[in-house]
């Protein structure tokens, strides 16, 4: 099996600032792309935040977290992920951006360098097909916070080789997570099972069953979830939602996977959720408030 020591990340957002932080982690150099220097200093800055955390938390030696800060490079430049062996792209969910980015990528990156996707819900041979080595194309796809999240989903599409397959599975152990093998079909498995509730939450907000806090609380005390479906929903953010809602809803053309019209209104007021400081909560004050536009 082909061995990775370079690891390129390409988006320093949400998700790719994590998976950056999980592979430094264990061991890889890191080289991580974003498109401009704000963006990948705010992206780095909650690297550096997190490490600072655990070290504070008696979680980690200073000199461990100061280890994997310093195999963690950030570039504007696609030229730096030349030497990586593995490159996983973590940018916005849509298929055109990331066909793009890949053809980039591609006529940079090494020959034999393989690539993944963490698409929530695009498939993967739709990325595949953009690069000159869909054998050499897998998923990896995590969840938020990825430095917690014990899942990764290592997706095969058609064109996946056995070899490339594998890689996929043996980098996730070495990254100490749980590799569950699915099929490329939109969704996966996870937002296949979870988009549907989140956006039952909506419907059931909606149609006044309860408060943004009563759903919220009566799953997290009633089933157990450590967070509401509106909590949940604003911690992934709305517009990543309603994008995966429509790659569900063009695939299987069923009314659950369908924008709730309560999520296309905030998303036209720009409320989206957590990263935007509003959405079914208002993350301005001390502690998270209902959003009171919701509430009238
Ligand atoms: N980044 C990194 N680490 C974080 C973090 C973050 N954003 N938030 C929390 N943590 C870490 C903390 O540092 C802490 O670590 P230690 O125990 O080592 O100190 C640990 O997580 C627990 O954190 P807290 O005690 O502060 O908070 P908590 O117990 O409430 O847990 C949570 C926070 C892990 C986020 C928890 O609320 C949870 O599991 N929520 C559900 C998350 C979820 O369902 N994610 C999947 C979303 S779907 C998805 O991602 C797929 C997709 O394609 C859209």
């Amino acid at each position: 099996m082909a061995e990775i020591q370079n690891v390129g990340v390409v988006g320093c957002g949400l998700m790719g600032h994590g998976i950056a932080q999980v592979a430094a982690q264990a061991g890889y150099e890191v080289v991580v792309r974003e498109v401009d220097q704000a963006t990948l200093d705010k992206g780095l800055g909650k690297i550096d935040k997190q490490l600072a955390r655990a070290v504070e938390r008696g979680k980690a030696e200073q000199a461990d977290a100061d280890g994997v800060r310093a195999r963690i490079r950030g570039t504007l430049d696609y030229a730096d992920l030349s030497p990586c062996d593995l490159v996983i792209e973590a940018i916005t969910e849509d298929l055109e951006l990331k066909r793009a980015m890949w053809r980039e990528v591609d006529g940079i990156a090494k020959d034999d360098a393989y690539f993944a996707t963490n698409t929530s819900s695009l498939p993967v041979i739709a990325q595949a097909a953009a690069t000159s080595r869909p054998e050499r194309f897998l998923g990896l796809h995590f969840f938020n916070p990825a430095q917690v999240m014990k899942l990764v989903e290592v997706i095969r599409c058609v064109t996946t080789s056995d070899e490339a397959f594998g890689v996929g599975v043996e980098f996730t152990q070495t990254i100490g997570k749980i590799g569950v093998q699915t099929r490329d079909s939109a969704g996966f498995i996870v937002n296949r099972l979870l988009v549907p509730y989140l956006l039952d939450g909506m419907r059931a907000y909606e149609e006044g069953v309860g408060t943004i806090t009563e759903i919220d609380e009566a799953m997290k005390a009633g089933a157990g979830h450590p967070m509401g479906p509106l909590t949940l929903s604003d911690f992934v953010g709305l517009d990543t939602l309603g994008s995966i809602c429509d790659v569900l809803f063009d695939e299987f053309r069923e009314k659950r996977f369908a924008r709730p019209p309560i999520l296309r209104k905030m998303l036209a007021a720009g409320w989206y959720g957590r990263k935007s400081g509003i959405g079914f909560y208002d993350y301005s004050g001390e502690a998270p408030a209902e959003n009171p536009g919701l509430v009238r």
